[in-house]
């Protein structure tokens, strides 16, 4: 007899899940590095019409596929469109998880390692200026980052070990209301710093002069990275959801949060940074180098530290988690492989991608891929190239190919609400919008515009 598959247990689960998957390294390090580089208000207001317009559609598409087959995407494209070609890109989302997650599994290493140092307090004891130095030398030593690498990877397959509910879920049940009950309280300090308000006018006084449109393109790109989007994995998570939750209502409270989050880490990281006189601009190293330096200078700084960076782990192992369900889900229903021989495979698969990128500042420093290092490249291709073609794949699938029928049923539960204006809505974004947007996209980052 088949196993039924079980879902997640409760609505709010579900949608912790999806939160836990949404918010991650790219709220909280990518975004605000992001926002300092293209000029603050002018790039929140970009990035918020690109949630609108390419967000919440394509992850409306990913809904539908997901919750109405209840299966991963091979399955459910052949279940809804039987011999179409589409369902070639179950692999390609496939492959996409596991490369991200490699790459991405390499950083939530740096911050376990941050969290472990500050804790034991050897991380504050340094003067301002060697935080850079720190940072260069730990992500420069093969077996340190090979090992903390390891010791994150462990702790992500063992929560996916316990399964959907007592794994997946239960821990986005504790680790979200945690991150955001920190997340405020890092707020509330970072806006009584003495000088804070700059940082805030910073971040929000809208100047378009110093957008531009690569500015644009990083919004865009930023929004597909934040919302999961892409690589399968929220057909994956609303393969688990039940048949009647409402999917726009999920989408909007989803993104919603998710950019509330990214919107916070900027209110907690700006106002400190100005606070203290350092660089807006610091780019990635914002978090590794910026931060602790104005940690050290705070009082109790050492309790923030380990806070900051226990939020960090929070938001990122919520993501490995989903990134990682992709492969084992597809295992699990395409070649029923038992769960755990599904995770050690996909820990397998990933561990190795992961321990190549964790060497790429060291040992594997002089092995490039165009002209890239192994981890350079994997955070190239994985945003620009697998989420962009997986979101344009969802997008023409669900807006051109998919019946109606079937969208009208997925947003209205079988007739049991309306939607009188998400369904054209909807369909106008995946038509239309999403595709071209992410042609630009990619003749952009391809140098053909
Ligand atoms: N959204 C996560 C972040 O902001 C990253 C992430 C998790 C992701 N799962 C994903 C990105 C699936 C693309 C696809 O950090």
């Amino acid at each position: 007899m088949k196993e039924k598959r079980v879902g997640f247990a409760t609505r709010i689960g579900a949608i912790a899940a999806t939160v836990g998957s949404a918010v991650g390294l790219g709220n909280i390090w990518r975004f605000p590095y992001q926002a300092g580089y293209n000029g603050g208000g002018a790039y929140i207001l970009v990035y918020l019409l690109c949630i609108v317009l390419l967000g919440i559609p394509i992850m409306m598409s990913e809904f539908i596929i997901g919750r109405s087959t209840h299966k991963n995407m091979k399955g459910a494209v052949e279940q809804l469109t039987p011999g179409s070609p589409f369902k070639i890109f179950s692999y390609i989302g496939v492959l996409g998880a596991l490369l991200i997650c490699g790459y991405y599994s390499v950083v939530c290493g740096w911050v376990i390692e941050y969290l472990w140092n500050s804790a034991c307090g050897s991380l504050l004891e340094h003067a301002p200026e060697e935080f850079s130095n720190i940072f260069g030398t730990f992500i420069a030593s093969p077996d340190c980052c090979v090992m903390w690498t390891i010791i994150f990877l462990t702790l992500n397959f063992l929560v996916l070990s316990r399964g959907i509910q007592k794994g997946v879920e239960r821990m986005a049940n504790i680790m979200m209301p945690l991150l955001f009950a920190l997340l405020i309280v890092f707020c509330v300090n970072s806006l009584m710093l003495p000088g804070s308000t700059k940082g805030v006018d910073f971040l929000f006084s809208i100047n378009f002069d110093k957008l531009g449109w690569e500015g644009v393109v990083d919004a865009m790109g930023q929004a597909f990275m934040s919302l999961s989007l892409g690589v399968t994995c929220l057909i994956t998570y609303s393969s688990y959801f039940k048949d009647d939750s409402n999917l726009m209502k999920d989408a909007v409270t989803i993104s919603s949060l998710d950019t509330l989050v990214a919107i916070l880490a900027g209110i907690v990281i700006f106002p400190a940074v100005f606070s203290f006189g350092l660089d807006p601009k610091a780019g990635p190293d914002l978090i590794f180098i910026t931060l602790p330096t104005i940690f050290q200078q705070m009082p109790g700084g050492t309790i923030w530290a380990v806070l900051f960076f226990v939020l960090l782990f929070f938001a990122s192992i919520t993501s490995t988690i989903s990134l990682s369900e992709i492969p084992i889900t597809f295992m699990v229903d395409e070649y029923k492989l038992s769960r755990p021989k599904a995770i050690i495979l996909t820990a397998v698969q990933m561990g190795i991608i992961a321990v190549l990128s964790a060497l790429s500042f060291s040992t594997l420093s002089d092995v490039t891929i165009f002209g890239k290092n192994i981890f350079n490249f994997l955070d190239f291709v994985g945003p620009n190239f697998f989420m962009l073609l997986g979101g344009l794949v969802t997008a023409v699938y669900v807006g051109w190919i998919l019946k109606k029928d079937v969208i009208h049923n997925q947003l209205t539960n079988g007739g049991m609400h309306r939607s009188r204006f998400v369904q054209p809505y909807i369909i106008f974004c995946l038509r239309y919008i999403a595709p071209v947007a992410i042609v630009i996209i990619f003749l952009y980052y391809t140098g053909v515009i």
